[in-house]
């Protein structure tokens, strides 16, 4: 069963049917693919085709309104019978779509690949493209990158620095080391560039003339949602008051409290945090405190919601959500980062809850190493945790935490019959990007298993982020302390009483 989604005039998008990712009772649900990788996006020639009625169309002739599908399926096959329509909802409500691509199980269908002459890359139907489905969510006039991507003025302004960005391999931002059998990815939001689309931009970008083609081959511009992407918030919890943010130097992390006054508890299905100045924001860890639970600190506490540079907003699988008890004080943990001038601040986190109790509970731990210690002009000092998982741990999703001396880290399961599985692998950490490895999948770690993590830091001069290289390195809050925290993202049927403690 193959899903074709056909935006513009014969652009064409692929979407095989996705059974919701992340339902970890499914076992036979199509994986998420990588998107560029199969061409989603990419125009193709304008094509005519007869329907069942034996009427002859045009994909160009169809393509008027807000898109069409293209179903093709096998009639005899009796597992693709099956239709899921997450994609298209979210087209049509303008959302971002979660999984655009997944692979199709069931009953292959055997087309002959069409080979065309090979053509020169253009701007208006390569390029843009290929920058709007890979940058554009970032960089675009509000975004959150410096510059937009989606006017050809600033490409042709930035082309060198995007060949550099590309050759070297930081943008899009995405750290994860590609699985070593050069199989698919096991990350659903695996956003590196696929190898076709990182060549063709090279191309573009070092052709003589870079040529623009034509532009009624451009994609519809995207439009953004509206302040919160994640659609309107039934709660916005603002913080307890403004933060002056001077102009230079380093700020301490700010800890603001603020105590929730709704009657009953809360099943959160979509969160967002949107600060009132971006530039000054480096990252903020939600936590949420029980009634009666003393507020502790020290960062390895188990965040709630976590605010990133380009990971702002969480929506949950349909029947996940996250609880938030009555009368829970929420404590925002903000790095600020001085801009160059004064700046007031004040975030808001938003909410939306679910309709109905869901099936799953998502909850944090994090593994830390507390007792780290990096001798002064390190390059490659290595630390390790290793620690028991007490039961069968449904793991959603990685998060690697340490601060400007991180270099690498590593998540390694060692299961009870003492094979080693590597399970997620940042060869190059960048403190500026703490980013979630969601799996495709959720993975569930056996009971008795062993979880050991590695990291790596670099306290030499070589490390340009350094601030201190003569200097001894604890655990501590600040960025120029270190810290060594895996958090894992996990489920458990909602409602579970007993609690993994931050280790
Ligand atoms: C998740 C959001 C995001 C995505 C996706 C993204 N960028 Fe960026 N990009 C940023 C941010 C934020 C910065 C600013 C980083 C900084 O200030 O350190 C940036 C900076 C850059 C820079 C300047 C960096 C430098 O070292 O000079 C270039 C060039 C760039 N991006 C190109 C791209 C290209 C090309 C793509 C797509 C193939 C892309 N980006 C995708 C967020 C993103």
């Amino acid at each position: 069963m193959l899903f074709t989604i056909v935006r513009s005039h014969a652009l064409i998008a692929l979407f095989l049917t996705c059974p919701l990712v992340g339902a970890p009772t499914r076992t036979s649900a199509p994986v998420v693919e990588s998107a560029s990788d199969l061409g989603v996006g990419r125009m193709i020639a304008d094509q005519t085709f007869k329907d069942l009625a034996g009427r002859q169309h045009r994909f160009s002739e169809l393509a008027k309104g807000q898109g069409f599908v293209i179903a093709m399926s096998s009639a005899t096959c009796p597992i693709s019978k099956r239709y899921l329509f997450a994609a298209i909802t979210e087209m049509l409500a303008g959302r971002p779509i979660s999984a655009s691509a997944t692979s199709a199980p069931g009953c292959e269908l055997d087309f002959k690949p069409s080979v065309g002459p090979a053509v020169a890359t253009t701007y208006h139907r390569d390029v843009a493209r290929i920058l709007q489905q890979n940058c554009v969510r970032c960089h675009h006039d509000d975004g959150i990158a410096p510059f937009p991507l989606d006017e050809l003025g600033s490409v042709k302004d930035h082309a060198k620095a995007i060949k550099r960005v590309l050759v070297e391999g930081t943008m899009p931002p995405w750290f994860a080391a590609p699985p070593k059998d050069g199989g698919p990815s096991p990350f659903a939001n695996d956003c590196s560039l696929g190898r076709k689309d990182k060549a063709d931009l090279i191309a573009w970008i070092d052709s003589k003339d870079r040529p623009l083609g034509d532009p009624e081959e451009a994609p519809v511009p995207l439009t953004f949602a509206g302040e919160w992407s994640i659609g309107q918030p039934d709660a916005i919890i603002p913080l307890s008051k403004a933060y002056v943010i001077k102009a230079s130097g380093v700020m301490p992390y700010q800890t603001d409290v603020v105590t929730t006054t709704f009657p009953e508890d809360k099943w959160v299905k979509a969160y967002e945090i949107i600060p009132s100045a971006r530039d000054v924001v480096h990252h903020v860890i939600v936590m949420v405190h029980p009634p009666g639970a003393k507020l502790v600190s020290g960062g390895a506490e188990n965040y709630w919601a976590i605010y990133v540079p380009g990971n702002s907003a969480r929506v949950f699988d349909d029947g996940i959500a996250r609880k938030l008890p009555a009368g829970a004080r929420i404590s925002f943990q903000i790095h600020y980062t001085p801009s160059g001038k004064i700046v007031e601040e004040r975030m808001r986190l938003g909410l939306i809850f679910a309709k109905e109790a869901p099936r799953l509970e998502m909850r944090t731990v994090g593994v830390a190493n507390h007792k780290l210690s990096i001798p002064p002009n390190a390059s490659a000092h290595v630390e390790t945790k290793t620690q028991r998982v007490p039961f069968d741990l449904t793991v959603t999703n990685l998060l690697a935490h340490m601060h400007v001396r991180g270099k690498a880290f590593k998540y390694e399961l060692i299961h009870p019959d003492g094979r080693e599985e590597l399970l997620l692998d940042i060869p190059h950490y960048d403190f500026n990007w703490q980013l979630r490895y969601d799996f495709k999948q959720p993975r569930v770690l056996p009971r008795d298993s062993s979880l050991r993590l590695t990291a790596v830091y670099d306290n030499s001069v070589g490390n340009r982020a350094n601030p201190d290289p003569s200097k001894t390195v604890n655990w501590g809050q600040q960025t120029y302390d270190e810290m060594m925290i895996g958090y894992l993202e996990y489920v458990v049927p909602a409602g579970q009483k007993s609690r993994l403690k931050a280790r």
